[in-house]
């Protein structure tokens, strides 16, 4: 119906095409025609209506380019395998997938949309088509399940510094997997660890960022806590410009991981921090931890002093409030 719908608008480039000719060709009623039209709004086309002329067709939903992106991956161990899709369940799933069929490090899946987008806990990942980066790759780094939290924080440091680069926002990272602008979270960053024998045989790293999203296109809950480099930068970004830069900097990151260990990410994980020597409130599967972030152990995982001088080592959980700085 939608393909019908559209055919009526290529029929007749930028003319406006009256409600009433939509619906007798499309045989159903002119409010049929507006929900449908509303509904290919939702999927990245724009449309101009006038009273009495009807709809002009003036934009298409936003697609990854792949000579765009391509020559940006290449000296990276990510541009070998790359498929890029229109739409997926999920770039984590097509991931798991590929390595289940014989993938190995490196392989990269690239999404415009997903229709069942993960995040942790179980949550739903916001993923309309052509305003966001949803991408997941194949990782394979031989350690031991202990230091798995690690790469969550290394792909943290890499996407906060190339949101840096690419738009000049002063990003920065709220452990363990947000990168926020201004308080507002606009990226998020999923490692699920796929286990052999009790060896670590591969990690997928999953990242979503919200790149082109308008403020009122976010779902009202995600309003007050979302933003979007978009926003941030005050005009639209190359969507392949951020994942290649995001991947010169991973790549540089995971090569000093592998020859001198988490140390020195760890030192650049603290600099961009938001977290630390701020008051926090952990939820993890154990309880409820409150205090003050005091820093991060060699293995990745958080330090709280809570009000009776305890320190907890949290290894996965939720900041429930953000962290606030305390005065110096
Ligand atoms: C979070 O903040 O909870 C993590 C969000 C991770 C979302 C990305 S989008 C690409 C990849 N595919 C998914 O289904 N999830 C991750």
């Amino acid at each position: 119906m939608n393909d019908t719908l559209l055919a009526c608008f290529q029929a007749a480039p930028g003319e406006y095409v009256s409600g009433e000719k939509l619906s007798r060709e499309l045989g159903i009623s002119r409010t049929a025609v507006w929900k449908r039209i509303r509904r290919l709004e939702e999927s990245g086309y724009r449309f101009e209506s006038v009273p009495r002329l009807g709809y002009k067709l003036i934009g298409y939903p936003d697609r990854l380019r792949p000579e765009e992106l391509l020559p940006r991956l290449a000296g990276t161990r990510f541009g070998a395998s790359v498929k890029l899709y229109d739409s997926l369940e999920s770039t984590q799933n097509a991931a798991y997938e590929a390595l289940v069929h014989g993938a190995g490090e490196g392989a990269l899946i690239v999404a415009d949309a997903q229709t069942s987008g993960r995040g942790r806990l179980g949550r739903h990942w916001f993923s309309p088509p052509g305003k966001g980066i949803y991408m997941s790759f194949l990782l394979q780094p031989n350690v031991p399940l202990a230091r798995a939290p690690q790469m969550t924080l290394l792909l943290s440091v890499a996407m906060c510094r190339a949101i840096r680069r690419s738009i000049g926002a002063d990003a920065t990272i709220k452990w363990p997997n947000d990168i926020l602008i201004g308080g507002r979270k606009v990226c998020g960053i999923l490692v699920e660890t796929i286990l052999e024998a009790d060896a670590v045989k591969a990690m997928i790293a999953g990242i979503g960022v919200s790149a082109n999203v308008g403020r009122d296109e976010f779902p009202e809950a995600l309003r007050p806590i979302a933003t979007s480099l978009m926003e941030a930068a005050g005009a639209r970004v190359s969507r392949e410009a951020v994942i290649g830069e995001f991947f010169e900097q991973f790549e540089a990151l995971y090569e000093l991981y592998r020859s001198d260990g988490f140390e020195p990410v760890k030192t650049l994980w603290e600099a961009l921090s938001s977290t630390l020597h701020g008051r926090v409130r952990v939820n993890t599967p154990q309880g409820v931890a409150e205090g003050v972030a005091e820093g991060i152990t060699t293995e990745g995982a958080l330090l709280v002093r809570d009000d009776a001088g305890v320190v907890h080592t949290m290894y996965s959980g939720d900041l429930s409030a953000p962290a606030v700085s305390l005065p110096t």
